[in-house]
């Protein structure tokens, strides 16, 4: 029987037919006055996507490159900085905190939780950081963090901002600027659409002036030389000139869909997905409240790796299983970026068919029925 592969999992993402076929352009020079021209246009986009007034430096790199540029951009050795853990990519922060030598606070929360604010508004009375880093949108565990809160507190405290939205941007409604976020990063292979491989930071006037009086010790990774060089729209290195293509065309997509109409699109399918989840009488990691809008996380009395793997094998669609302490015990479905009511409402009878056939109790329908009312109730896609 024909399967067609379907990757719903919290990134890589599905790629458009437009944004890869913009790959297939044909390469410029990274040093021409026709990528400098091209490069400023796209940095517009950017701004429009991240709602920032800040310009987003591209890097070509993953996720984890934009995090560890910024990080090694502004920390020095010995400087108090303080990481809010609610999952695996907060706890990447505390190690390339460490890895350039602060003196890092970890503030950790139980994985499906969001962080506890009134906890954080204690300790950063109490101690004063030079970098607060947080995730948005924890991927490992489908929570959204609250993020206007600490940019609150970091203008109070005159501490900066990092934030991975890397499973979020492009997808949920980020405000970079209302927030005070200094460094706001993400990555290209989730709600925008591309394949992995470019890191993008939106950085503050406050974050580039720290980030030029350091003696960095980043050489690739450098942000002080990625906005010299961005000042004239080039690149320190040669950039990955059919991923810049590629993004250009994906904003493209997500301007003319409208930002309002991406977020609640983004917002339907997440919720859409929760009540199947309900209605299967399984259980979700987040609480409605800290709910991501591109990944939703549960677990039940099932075997979720069995689940997971029928629903691959026989249906075609590819959902993620947890990491690290969540492995073998959950099961997280992407639905981030490049993703409709078709694909959401075909994962979730994938879902049904496949607790079937291990024996879970269900009755066949009762998930996508869930799911249906709430687009049903939500009305159409604008
Ligand atoms: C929230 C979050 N942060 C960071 C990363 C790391 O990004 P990359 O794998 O592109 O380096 C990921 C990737 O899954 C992520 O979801």
């Amino acid at each position: 029987m024909l399967i067609k592969e379907r990757l719903l999992i919290p990134g890589p993402s599905q790629v458009p037919p437009q944004v890869n076929s913009a790959m297939g352009r044909p390469i410029m020079g990274h040093r021409s006055g026709d990528f400098a021209k091209f490069h400023e246009q796209l940095a517009q986009k950017l701004k429009k996507i991240f709602q920032t007034e800040n310009e987003v430096v591209i890097l070509t790199g993953s996720g984890t490159a934009a995090m560890e540029a910024s990080v090694g951009s502004v920390v020095n050795p010995n400087d108090p900085v303080l990481c809010i853990v609610t999952g695996k990519f907060g706890e990447r922060f505390v190690e390339l905190a460490r890895t350039f030598k602060a003196e890092v606070t970890v503030l950790e929360y139980e994985w499906g939780s969001s962080y506890d604010l009134a906890e954080v508004k204690r300790v950063m009375a109490e101690k004063q950081f030079k970098l607060v880093c947080a995730t948005h949108n924890e991927t490992s565990t489908g929570v959204a963090n609250n993020i206007a809160f600490l940019g609150k507190l970091c203008k109070e405290k005159g501490a900066l901002l990092l934030v991975d939205a890397v499973s979020s941007m492009g997808g949920m409604d980020i405000k970079t600027d209302a927030w005070n976020v200094d460094l706001m990063v993400t990555g290209s292979q989730k709600a925008f659409m591309l394949p992995p491989g470019l890191g993008l930071v939106a950085v503050s006037p406050k974050a580039l002036e720290i980030i030029n009086g350091n003696d960095s010790t980043n050489y690739y990774l450098s942000l002080k030389k990625a906005k010299k060089a961005q000042a004239k729209w080039s690149t320190p290195y040669t950039p990955n000139v059919s991923l810049f293509y590629a993004l250009d065309e994906a904003c493209n997509m997500i301007l003319n869909e409208g930002l309002e109409t991406v977020f609640s699109r983004h917002q339907l399918l997440a919720r859409a997905c929760r009540e199947a989840v309900r209605a299967l009488g399984l259980t979700l990691l987040a609480k409605d409240e800290d709910a991501s809008y591109t990944v939703t996380a549960f677990c039940g009395d099932v075997d979720t790796e069995a689940v997971r793997s029928l629903m691959k094998k026989k249906y075609g669609f590819a959902v993620a299983g947890g990491q690290d302490r969540l492995k073998g015990k959950i099961i997280r479905i992407g639905h981030m970026g490049y993703m409709d009511i078709a694909d959401l409402l075909g994962a979730i009878t994938a879902l049904e068919l496949a607790l079937k056939e291990v024996n879970y109790p269900v009755k066949l329908g009762t998930g996508v029925g869930a799911a249906m009312e709430v687009i049903y109730q939500g009305g159409e896609q604008k």
